[in-house]
């Protein structure tokens, strides 16, 4: 996989058990090139939690991307106009957030961009992470599954057996064809009612 001179923005909302699987992933990208601008929701930017304080996972994903995170839908906003990304990762993305794309809504700092970056006709790719898949998401991720330029991490249900039996059950690196990209993304664990 060979990302150089691929701008990928890379979206985080506020999953956030699943943050340390998603910096794996990011770090993959990176690994193969990419230059990451870093998006967060303003959930995600400023919630502190048994997860991690908000200014510790602010500071890791800082210094990963090398460059300040994108939080308010001011400076989300020129992602379109500016065509800043050949594409967008939003991983993980909530049941919250995933609602607002199928019912276009862009109130957020991750719904502007993906509104944004969507103008220009290139790709989004959704890793989900909600515990109400098959319950109030289940009608948002299909009608998202089936929208132009809106691709999904394979998701399967999450059943307790542990990380390295999980990890096995997936693609540790799913290839994801996106136009002439390839984006590597880690499987974002999505919780069936
Ligand atoms: C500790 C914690 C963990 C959470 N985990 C998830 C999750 O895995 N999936 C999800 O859809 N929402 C989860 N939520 C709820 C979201 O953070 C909440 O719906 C929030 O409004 C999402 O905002 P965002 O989509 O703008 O990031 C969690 C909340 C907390 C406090």
């Amino acid at each position: 996989m060979n990302l150089t001179d691929k701008a990928v923005g890379f979206a985080i909302c506020g999953s956030f058990c699943t943050f340390d699987r998603v910096f794996d992933a990011l770090d993959a990208m990176l690994a193969a090139g990419a230059d990451i601008i870093p998006i967060m929701s303003e959930t995600a930017f400023s919630t502190d939690t048994r997860f991690g304080s908000a200014k510790d996972i602010q500071d890791q994903i800082r210094s990963r991307a090398g460059r300040d995170i994108i939080h308010t839908i001011k400076d989300a906003e020129p992602i379109g106009p500016k065509k800043m990304l050949d594409a967008l990762v939003i991983a993980p993305c909530t049941g919250n957030t995933l609602a607002k794309l199928a019912n276009g809504i862009a109130d957020s700092s991750v719904t502007l961009a993906a509104k944004a970056h969507l103008r220009n006709e290139r790709p989004i790719i959704i890793g989900i992470s909600t515990n109400d898949a098959l319950g109030a998401a289940a009608q948002n991720i299909g009608r998202l599954l089936s929208r132009k330029h809106i691709y999904f991490v394979p998701f399967t249900q999450d059943i307790e057996l542990g990380e390295s039996i999980q990890f096995n059950l997936l693609s540790p690196l799913v290839q994801i064809g996106c136009k002439a990209y390839i984006v590597g993304c880690k499987f974002i664990k999505s919780y069936f009612v």
